[in-house]
């Protein structure tokens, strides 16, 4: 058995994510380590809040708390949707912990020993009201090119020019509405990780099995100039990792956020070393990220420049899936306009299997792909209700009628062997998809997996044989409560919560099978069970044009 590690990325702290970054990072790192899981590997798999930076505090300011009042709350809200998703997090930590500020501050004591770290004077807006300096975002002013009366001091959210502060027309300060602002010099450090590009590209280059999103992203990031540049690591904000030696700088949140990995890990578990440390037992390790693709940059070139450049034994990545956007009803997700379904929402219309199936079986591999009303009633109905749901009903309830609740006595034949065979050569083919994280053929093949009971069960007619051969008709049903069971087994990855519906039913375990007779002899005769309720319930028309018009925003 194999050790891997798996890490999603690490959510904003502000706010509820939508569906769109759900299916690009946590619910596939849930799937995959899932997986691996069920194959009896040793898996940590780590997620966390994303807490620092200007959005989380001008978020909080919005809400009227304190930063860190506001981060503890929305850390708990995220964490609680994470449950109701049922990620298998083995820790969801916090970006803002105490390890994750000693990490931080290890690592750019460790950059700076290695000559990696310059103190760069930089000239910055100070607003004298505020006695601070102000980040770009902290300052609102008319744009020069548009007119717009409130534009950013990195972007006029009008006309989408790219701003510097000193650009906008009667700047004021967002923090007091102040205008005593000046232009005064500051000290920040900057990561010389234009140091580091040969060592990045001889990396990148030897990751010959990474997806094409992740490396043509990553490689037109280092040879497009602009992306491996040296770039300051340190902002004018409160809230954060303080840099120390800089009193009232800290971290900028993209230098801590991907430590934080590390820090989630080292909040849990005592020994979290031998899972990153490659000195201390991560050798072995294999270690896989998930992430939508506007966060590729940061894994493939300034998570490992950090790492490289701190000179020491911690783990690296192994392998980098990203994804695509998910669009919504034509149009993208919208936080601002309320547009499209979020995670407590989704969760507040049906359980969590139903998304999680239709969205890993349309997740965005290889393009952008989207949801609809349509196309999610269609999957679920057909998939979830009338393949995998209906075997495992009429199955089960065929058995209590005419042999009451225990598995009943009966041979396997011809028909049996031969989707025997059938599912052992699927089954091979649905590992070599899970393990290649190519979800949308795994979700195909389960598919095809479902489809070939119900192909069974249509063809043997046990309902009919029973009335001239009960003894031949006991097999059949035999075999069949067998691959109810099997399909718990394969798809608890993706639909959890059913499995274990299934499984408590059938009163068995969840073993992956590794020979397939064997594992469709698992139910002996005799071997009692209950009828589980309906797994899925189908979706009405009218609930649809119900949730169309509730989530299309303002
Ligand atoms: N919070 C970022 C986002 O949602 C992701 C951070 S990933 C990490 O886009 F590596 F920085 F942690
Ligand atoms: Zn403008």
């Amino acid at each position: 058995m194999a050790r891997y590690l798996v890490t999603s990325a690490i959510p904003y702290i502000n706010g509820i994510k939508h569906l769109g970054n759900l299916v690009g990072s946590q619910l596939p790192s849930d799937v995959y380590a899932r997986y691996l899981r069920g194959r009896g590997h040793e898996v940590m798999h780590i997620c966390a809040t994303d807490e620092h930076g200007s959005p989380a505090e001008l978020a909080a300011q919005k809400a009227g708390k304190p930063v860190a009042e506001y981060c503890a709350e929305m850390h708990e809200v995220q964490a609680d949707l994470a449950r109701g998703f049922d990620m298998a997090f083995d820790h969801f930590g916090r970006s803002s912990s105490p390890q994750n500020h000693e990490l931080t501050q290890a690592f750019a004591a460790a950059l700076d020993a290695n000559g990696l770290i310059a103190k760069v004077t930089e000239e910055q807006v100070y607003s004298v009201t505020d006695g601070r300096f102000l980040p770009d975002r902290y300052i609102e002013g008319t744009c020069p090119n548009c007119g717009f009366d409130s534009a950013r001091g990195d972007q006029c959210d009008n006309c989408t020019k790219q701003l510097d502060p000193t650009d906008l027309i009667e700047p004021r300060s967002t923090i007091s509405g102040a205008t005593d602002l000046e232009v005064r010099e500051t000290v920040h450090l900057h990561l010389r990780q234009s140091q580091l590009k040969g060592e990045l590209a001889d990396w990148i280059e030897s990751k010959h099995d990474w997806p094409v999103l992740t490396t043509s992203i990553a490689k037109k990031w280092l040879n497009d100039g602009d992306g491996l540049q040296d770039r300051g690591i340190t902002r004018d904000l409160d809230w954060g990792v303080p840099v120390p030696g800089l009193e009232g700088k800290v971290f900028y949140v993209w230098f801590d956020a991907p430590i934080a990995y590390i820090a989630s890990t080292a909040e849990k578990f005592e020994d979290w070393e031998r899972w990153w440390r490659t000195d201390k037992g991560a050798e072995d390790v294999t270690y896989v990220q998930f992430m939508g693709k506007d966060n590729v940059p940061f894994h493939t070139l300034s998570f490992p420049a950090t790492i490289l450049g701190s000179g020491q034994p911690w783990k690296l990545v192994d392998y980098i899936k990203s994804f695509n956007y998910l669009n919504y009803e034509g149009g993208q997700f919208s936080t601002s306009r309320g547009r499209g379904v979020f995670m407590d929402q989704a969760l507040s219309v049906l359980p969590s299997d139903y998304w999680r199936w239709w969205l890993m079986s349309n997740v965005p591999e290889t393009s952008d792909s989207q949801f609809t009303w349509e196309a999610f009633q269609q999957g679920v109905n057909k998939d979830l209700a009338d393949v995998l749901g209906n075997f495992v009903s009429r199955v089960t309830k065929f058995c209590r009628s005419k042999f009451g609740e225990e598995v009943p006595d009966g041979a396997y034949g011809e028909e049996e062997q031969a989707l025997t065979e059938e599912l052992a050569r699927r089954v091979r083919l649905y590992e070599g998809h899970m393990e290649a994280m190519e979800f949308r053929k795994a979700t195909a093949e389960l598919r095809a997996i479902w489809v070939a009971g119900n192909e069974y069960l249509q063809e043997t007619a046990p309902w009919a044989v029973f009335k001239t051969d009960p003894a031949r008709a006991a097999g059949i049903v035999r075999f069949a409560l067998n691959l109810a069971r099997l399909y718990a087994v394969l798809s608890r990855p993706f639909i959890p919560a059913a499995a274990e519906t299934l499984r408590a039913a059938l009163a068995t375990d969840l073993d992956w099978p590794s020979d397939m007779g064997a594992a469709l002899d698992t139910l002996e005769p005799g071997h009692a069970f209950t009828v589980p309720d309906n797994l899925f319930a189908k979706i009405t028309d009218e609930q649809r044009e119900d949730w169309q018009e509730r989530f299309k925003g303002r």
